[in-house]
């Protein structure tokens, strides 16, 4: 259990924040998210990932994870999958309120509105815990002075695998701070594959068959308008960015800003 790992006390390394957890919340037995205390000092750009490990041996595991908080909020949050044999998830999915969770000082990505040239429309397509730079950008203003329209799609196997997602953008479109800059501009897409639901189908079959497009009412992508950020499984970003390819985007970078930018979800 989580007590017995943590009884143990291991130094802090060099270069890491020690905070702690703020709260854990349970989807299905393979994804959670939790919150935990953010640093006076740590800023990041949202849609960055940060490196995570827990204090439970003198040389921890650390394992890259998307910020899922967007960087005005003072707590920092995270979107997880449960491996049991993840050399960090087996023991990071039994975290409770209180625990200490380590954070390498510095975050990085390619996942953010530096790396895009501007547009009217961003598409961030995800499967999986690659909603989790999403859920930070879709709450930075920043995303709505950047775009008109901002359209979050998210597949995964199972109805109950899209509930953090929903309750995101249900919670955004709420939010005091930003819910009203949201208002007609956000529009969430979900679907799944292997278990029954409205919308259904992978998100590359959808882009291709124009179903997309249809339930949006967007037109197909085109470079003019439309800037693209895609974050899920390697399979998952190979095969969507080739259809992102086709409709002739550029992929971009830090240095080089283009029209779409990937990054693979954590796995593991
Ligand atoms: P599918 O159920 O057809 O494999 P995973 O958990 O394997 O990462 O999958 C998460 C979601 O991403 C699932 O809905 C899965 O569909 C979908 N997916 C997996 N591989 C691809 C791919 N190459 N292109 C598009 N979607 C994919």
């Amino acid at each position: 259990s989580a007590t017995e790992d943590q009884t143990v006390e291991f130094p802090i390394p060099a270069g890491v924040f020690a905070e702690r957890v703020i709260s854990v919340t349970h989807y299905t037995d393979n994804l959670f998210a939790f919150r935990i205390t953010r640093p006076q000092s740590f800023r990041f750009r949202s849609g960055e990932f940060v490196m995570i490990g827990l204090p439970n041996a003198a040389k921890p595991v650390f394992r890259a994870y998307s910020i899922a908080s967007p960087s005005w909020d003072e707590e920092l949050e995270f979107f997880s999958i449960k491996v049991a044999d993840g050399p960090l998830t087996q023991h990071l999915q039994k975290i409770q309120p209180g625990d200490t969770v380590l954070m390498r000082q510095k975050s990085t990505g390619t996942l953010v509105h530096d790396a895009l040239l501007p547009g009217k429309r961003l598409y961030m397509i995800s499967t999986g815990t690659g909603i989790a730079p999403f859920a930070s950008l879709v709450r930075d203003p920043e995303t709505y002075e950047k775009f008109d329209e901002v359209i979050l799609t998210h597949t995964c196997r199972d109805v109950a695998e899209l509930k953090y997602g929903e309750e995101l953008i249900a919670d955004t479109r709420e939010d005091p701070l930003i819910g009203e800059l949201t208002e007609g501009r956000l529009k969430h897409f979900a679907s799944t594959t292997r278990e029954a639901s409205p919308e259904m189908g992978r998100i590359t079959t959808l882009i291709e068959n124009g179903r997309l497009f249809e339930a949006l009412g967007t037109e197909p992508l085109n470079r003019e308008v439309d800037r693209v950020m895609i974050c899920g499984s390697m399979a998952m970003i190979k095969d969507v960015k080739e259809l992102v390819e086709k409709a002739g985007l550029k992929e971009g970078s830090n240095s080089e800003p283009a029209d779409f930018v990937v990054e693979r979800a954590f796995v593991g």
